[in-house]
């Protein structure tokens, strides 16, 4: 049986049409004032009336700390809320849904961007550079424990202010070596406090960003994105990967999780996500989404494991506005190629 046209109807999650979801993909086509703009509008609106399930925005940065893209869009304030509204009625009204990603890079930003220090679980920078502004990566400030809360608040408004505009959920980007991942990677924080050592201590930060999303808006209409396994330069795991994964999931899933989003970004999913669902579903009573450049049949195979309850595609959206449509029919798909980032279509 096609799986993948079958609706999602979780009781822990948003309803969606079928299992095809758009991921989360940074377009860099905000306005001057970071809101959302009438092409942004229609270039969403397109992918779903092209039959898209579940619609993930491209990363939105939570607040000016955050920041570290040029042009990404914002939701730090209610005219950058409000500017969101269009995009969610559109889609609507073609009948998908959608999700905002919420972001906050951390250290994988610069001061010409967040106008001070960036902040992090650690004060070393990270290797290499800011493609944004081809300047190496900003040094971090480490996070004092007291001020812990101020960023979960961050977040915890932004997803506020994302329902309030009418989105179904939100993703928080807990993955890919931005802020929360910079805690739960034990390559990365280098903490003797509460927040570091420890699997407990390292999961702590995302836990506690949970907890306060979840306490401001209902948990089923809350996502989180990980990314315990992805490639750079090898596969590059979590330290204590098993060990985390079994103190981390089973708490967000006590914490009412609606969906966890297990990303590897751009590498082969069968050796780093695919291999991570497999650990993850038996530990994690909500829904699960993946992928990465999945074919269709790849895709009907991972949801018949019943490892995953949806499947994501990135590249493959923007190629083609009408993904899903195309694989209900059988119809060929557009390859993406690189000069297509350039373009909003
Ligand atoms: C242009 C582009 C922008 C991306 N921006 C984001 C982002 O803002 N947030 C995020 O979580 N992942 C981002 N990603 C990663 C994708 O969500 C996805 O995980 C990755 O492309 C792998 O899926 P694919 O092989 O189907 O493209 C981006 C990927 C691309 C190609």
């Amino acid at each position: 049986m096609q799986e993948l046209f079958q609706p999602l109807a979780a009781p822990a999650f948003i309803p969606l049409r079928n299992r095809v979801v758009m991921s989360a993909m940074s377009r860099s086509f905000a306005d001057e004032n970071r809101c959302a703009t009438e092409a942004m509008v229609q270039y969403y609106e397109r992918r779903a009336l092209g039959g898209a399930g579940l619609i993930l925005t491209e990363g939105t940065i939570i607040d000016r700390s955050g920041d570290g893209w040029a042009n990404a869009p914002y939701i730090a304030n209610d005219q950058q809320a409000k500017a969101w509204r269009p995009v969610v009625d559109a889609v609507h009204a073609a009948g998908g849904a959608i999700a905002c990603q919420l972001w906050h890079m951390g250290r994988i930003s610069h001061a010409d961007f967040t106008g001070d220090a960036p902040v992090s679980s650690t004060s070393v920078a990270a290797a290499g550079h800011n493609r944004q502004n081809d300047k190496p990566y900003g040094e971090p400030r480490a996070l004092a424990a007291d001020e812990m809360p101020g960023v979960y608040a961050l977040f915890a408004d932004a997803a506020k202010r994302a329902l309030d505009a009418g989105f179904d959920a939100v993703e928080l980007h807990t993955g890919h070596g931005y802020l929360p991942d910079q805690f739960l990677d034990g390559h990365v924080n280098d903490r003797t406090d509460s927040y570091g050592g420890s699997v407990e201590n390292r999961c702590r930060f995302t836990l506690e960003l949970v907890e306060a999303v979840t306490k401001a808006v209902p948990a089923r209409q809350v996502m989180a994105r990980i990314s315990p396994s992805r490639f750079m330069g090898g596969i590059y795991e979590w330290p204590d990967l098993d060990d985390m994964l079994g103190h981390l999931i089973p708490a967000l899933g006590q914490l009412g999780l609606g969906a966890l989003d297990v990303s590897c970004a751009a590498s082969d999913y069968f050796e780093t996500s695919g291999r991570m669902v497999r650990k993850i579903r038996p530990l994690f009573n909500g829904v699960i989404v993946s992928g990465a450049s999945l074919t269709q049949e790849q895709a009907e195979g991972e949801l018949a494991s019943g490892m995953v309850d949806a499947i994501t595609w990135g590249r493959a959206f923007i190629a083609n506005p009408d993904l899903a449509d195309r694989m209900r029919s059988g119809a060929e798909l557009v390859p993406f190629n690189d000069s297509m980032r350039s373009t909003l279509v």
